[in-house]
């Protein structure tokens, strides 16, 4: 296939950016789309041209490094799917495709397709730490916690941080990845103790990060490549009130 693809190319945060045409030709269906803009980067490279700067690092669809718009979709047209676990299958020879970074004035731009997502770190940093008795595994074994809850809990743990949520939402909300983060804590009797503080810290340096309001629209869901559901932000909601009702942290 020969796909024609129109990138983000942005040298630095301060400098204007525009879209670039490039020609990928000799695409197989096989490959990821990462490992496409690998060969057009080779390509690049030998012409002694800059490479197309993008993030990456498992390319298995479990560490949240990957991620762009792909014809303004984050992460591109398949539900449930990270970039990097996109194949060019899923294009037919001859299209255009435009790749283009998230943007969100909490995600500042690095280079062409890669953003700071540090603010994410930020607000898992504010949600500070878990007070667990581990004890033996014994001790681990005996708090019974109910097969629905651990499932809840586990899919809510799912979330990678990769921002898909924000680069959708229009008011570039983080509210889909901070609830999930919130949410799998909370369910569990381990993240109990430090429950209320948790919530308020976290919810305040979403707020202070610059990340927007979620007006309850699902485009965060819909496009989550793990397909967390917008449930866990009304948990997040009324974890929220109630620590606010309860006490101040
Ligand atoms: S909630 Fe989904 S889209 Fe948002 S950061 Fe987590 S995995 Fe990515
Ligand atoms: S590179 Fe790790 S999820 Fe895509």
């Amino acid at each position: 296939m020969r796909i024609n693809l129109k990138v983000w190319r942005q040298p630095g945060p301060t400098q204007l950016g525009k879209l670039v045409d490039y020609a990928a030709d000799a695409v197989s269906a096989d490959m990821s789309f990462l490992e496409m803009l690998d060969v057009v980067n080779e390509s690049l490279i030998r012409k002694g041209d800059d490479p197309i700067a993008f993030d990456s690092d498992c390319r298995e669809g479990i560490c949240g490094a990957c991620g762009f718009l792909i014809n303004g979709v984050p992460h591109g047209p398949d539900p449930g799917t990270t970039v990097c676990q996109l194949h060019m299958r899923r294009f037919k020879d001859g299209d255009t495709v435009i790749l283009e970074p998230w943007r969100a004035k909490a995600f500042p731009l690095i280079k062409d397709l890669v953003v700071d997502r540090s603010a994410f770190d930020r607000i898992i940093q504010a949600g500070g730490y878990t007070s667990i008795n581990v004890g033996g595994a014994q001790d681990g074994n005996s708090i019974l916690i109910s097969k629905p809850t651990v499932e809840q809990a586990m899919d809510s743990a799912a979330c990678i941080g990769c921002g898909a949520c924000v680069a959708a939402c229009k008011n570039a909300s983080a509210a889909l990845f901070t609830s999930a983060k919130v949410s799998h804590l909370a369910l569990l009797p381990q993240g109990g103790v430090e429950r209320q503080r948790r919530v308020v810290t976290m919810v305040e340096r979403h707020d202070a990060e610059g990340f927007g309001s979620c007006s309850n629209e699902g485009e965060c869901e819909a496009v989550c490549p793990k397909e967390i559901p917008i449930t866990n932000i009304a948990r997040m909601n009324r974890e929220y009130f109630r620590a606010m009702l309860v006490s101040r942290p």
